[in-house]
């Protein structure tokens, strides 16, 4: 045994079983397990990535051997044989197993799943990614599921049908918490381990210490002038991003901070009035740049009044540069950040910036921006991926601070292009395993668990209502306008305006929406908030409504009654689904942030990177930033 890090060879595809594992754990003596890439390459099966993981932990050198037992599933018991060929013990301090427990393989795994992740070194992250596809794998069928055609194809028939029929008779409070990892005891054994396993997969969210991780940081509450006009939400996320990015920007001496994707430029404000940098807002609302500029010259007006009443000398700090552009590319970030910062306001929308255009030719070297940092707070779908790309190419950005949403929105390499700067997969680890989301998973990822645990009940059983009649009318448009339904049409915000209505009813005639409710019983199972009379007529106008919004005629023949009933009896069966598949949303946003965090840490150890839960995720529940900086 050769102590690199190359495929080995496991034996010949025949042993194994069809269609071969994506990885397989390895599982030692101690119970310590390494997820490993298993591949086929003529009629031979190897490991191969993450293999080199277990040959480091091991000290394997020449002269040993190793005896694998296969479980015949994806797990390998490894014994390691020294040079007299006894099998060596090694014991691992982390690790305690119970001999009992080998008799349940299931378990020991389980139990070492907790908190066995970690993403210091590129190996821990690509060891988390195998885990996360190799989790995900069976699962896809969940995650590619349209949830408007629940009722149409019996989706719910594709989901063990133990859980459904535990699930179905389940509290709505205790099926909202599946997605926070929530469980109860008389669940059955596969379902708990299917939830604790997402959530062990899944990055942690309780906002890190930040002060005990990064230098110089100094939470300064905001003022009511620099948070007028914020919600709670925006106040919290400015307040705590702007000390870090100063700390960040502190750290790196850079005298330039970028927004990218500004917004209004709340957080471009505080940092110039309250940290004192010299800032540029980038975002490709004309109008976003307009009110930040407004809004910045309010509170210039105030800072600028208050120095002068309190006499001191100081200069009142500038405003924010705003540039009006929507950045495309690598090439136009990298131009812009060129800009010369006397310049105030411009507008290159229309202009003939065009990518790999360099302003800094028309820029005077005096005026050419040196370093700086780039920011980006809730930058949507490939704006985040730009920040890390530029930050990797372009010298003069020290540092890149990136929190990323609608990851919906982001570009995917399709298996026919090989279209390198998409937004996913970034990393050359991901890049080969060639693991592809689609659409759906990307629109899963957004989904957050603290949202959907905080929605209480009421506002979580009138979700699924609301999704009981938006499948149940998918019925309707496939008996009476296949047509239409192959263009998947879109209702737009009938379910929100819709869901105002029901709480407007709910407040003046509580009784009239939820008459099954008995003061005695609070076990409220799903699909039981109002009487099926009352849910018929609500299903109804949704029906009534989404047609004219479809700008279709009513068919003459229509029998909604008879729709409904149709659904009716597997309504109970939409909360639990839709919550077992929220569940996968935060390992699939998981899976995108780790690929992100990836690609910075293969560029070698001239880069210093961290990825940290910064936000309360009950305020701000998209709450994980990217940290790298230049050493
Ligand atoms: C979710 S908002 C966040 C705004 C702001 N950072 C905040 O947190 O208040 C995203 C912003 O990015 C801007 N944006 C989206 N794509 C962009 C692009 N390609 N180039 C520049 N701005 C973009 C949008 O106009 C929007 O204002």
């Amino acid at each position: 045994m050769a102590d690199t890090g190359e495929a080995i060879p496991l034996g010949f595809e025949e042993h194994f079983p069809a269609p071969l594992p994506i990885t397989v754990d390895l599982l030692d003596y101690s119970g310590r397990s390494w997820t490993v890439r298993v591949k086929k390459r003529g009629e031979n099966v190897f490991l191969t990535l993450g293999w080199e993981n277990f040959v480091k932990d091991n000290n394997l050198e020449d002269g040993k051997h190793l005896n694998f037992i296969y479980d015949r599933q994806r797990t390998f018991y490894v014994i390691i044989f020294g040079h007299n060929m006894c099998s060596e013990f090694r014991s691992f301090p982390q690790v305690v197993v119970e001999v009992d427990d080998y008799e349940n393989g299931e378990e020991v795994i389980g139990k070492m799943k907790s908190n066995k992740y970690s993403c210091n070194t590129r190996a821990e992250t690509l060891e988390w990614i195998i885990a996360i596809i190799d989790f995900l794998q069976p699962f896809s069928f969940l995650i590619n599921a349209h949830v408007v055609n629940f009722f149409k194809d019996k989706q719910w028939e594709a989901v063990d049908e133990e859980w459904m029929s535990c699930l179905k008779d389940e509290k709505p409070e205790n099926i909202l918490l599946i997605p926070s990892g929530g469980v109860q005891d008389h669940w059955p054994a596969s379902l708990k381990e299917f939830v604790h396993t997402l959530r062990s997969l899944s990055f942690p969210r309780e906002q890190a210490d930040l002060q005990a991780i990064l230098a110089d940081v100094d939470m300064v509450p905001l003022s009511t002038v620099l948070s007028q006009g914020m919600n709670l939400k925006k106040k919290h996320e400015v307040e705590v991003l702007s000390s870090v990015v100063s700390s960040v920007v502190k750290s790196v001496g850079a005298p330039t901070v970028v927004d990218v994707g500004a917004g209004q430029g709340y957080l471009a404000q505080v940092l110039s009035f309250q940290y004192k940098h010299s800032v540029v807002a980038i975002d490709s609302s004309s109008h976003h740049g307009k009110v930040t500029d407004a809004r910045a010259a309010r509170i210039r007006k105030h800072f600028a009044a208050q120095m002068r009443k309190s006499g001191s000398g100081n200069k009142c700090p500038d405003v924010p540069m705003t540039i009006t552009c929507r950045v495309l590319s690598t090439e136009m970030l990298k131009a812009l950040t060129d800009v010369p910062l006397e310049k105030n306001d411009m507008d290159f929308n229309g202009s003939s910036l065009d990518e790999g255009q360099s302003r800094s030719q028309s820029s005077s070297d005096a005026t050419r921006s040196c370093s700086l940092v780039l920011a980006g707070l809730h930058a949507c779908g490939d704006l985040s991926v730009t920040m890390l790309r530029t930050f990797m190419e372009c010298e003069e950005v020290k540092a890149v601070v990136s929190i990323g949403c609608c990851y919906n929105l982001l570009s995917e390499k399709s298996s026919e292009d090989s279209c390198s700067k998409c937004g996913y997969p970034m990393s050359a680890g991901l890049k080969s395993l060639g693991f592809s989301l689609g659409k759906n998973a990307r629109d899963l990822a957004c989904q957050s668990a603290e949202r959907w645990s905080s929605l209480g009940e009421d506002a979580g059983l009138q979700n699924f209502e609301l999704h009981s009649f938006r499948a149940a009318f998918q019925m309707v448009l496939s008996k009476h306008y296949p047509e239409i339904l192959a263009t998947s049409p879109s209702i737009g915000r009938q379910g929100k305006a819709f869901r105002r209505q029901q709480q407007r009813k709910s407040i003046e005639t509580p009784a009239a929406v939820d008459t099954t409710r008995k003061d005695t019983d609070n076990k409220k199972p799903m699909g039981q908030t109002s009487s099926n009379f009352d849910m018929c007529s609500s299903f109804e106008k949704f029906c009534l409504s989404a047609f004219s919004r479809l700008n279709l005629e009513h068919p003459r023949d229509l029998d909604l009654n008879a729709t409904w009933k149709e659904a009716d009896a597997f309504t109970e069966l939409i909360g639990p689904y839709w919550s077992i598949r929220a569940a996968l949303g935060p390992v699939l946003e998981t899976l995108i942030l780790l690929d992100r965090l990836m690609f910075l840490q293969e560029q070698g150890d001239s880069i210093k990177v961290v990825m940290l839960p910064i936000f309360e995720p009950t305020i701000s529940p998209r709450n994980v930033a990217i940290i790298a900086r230049r050493l």
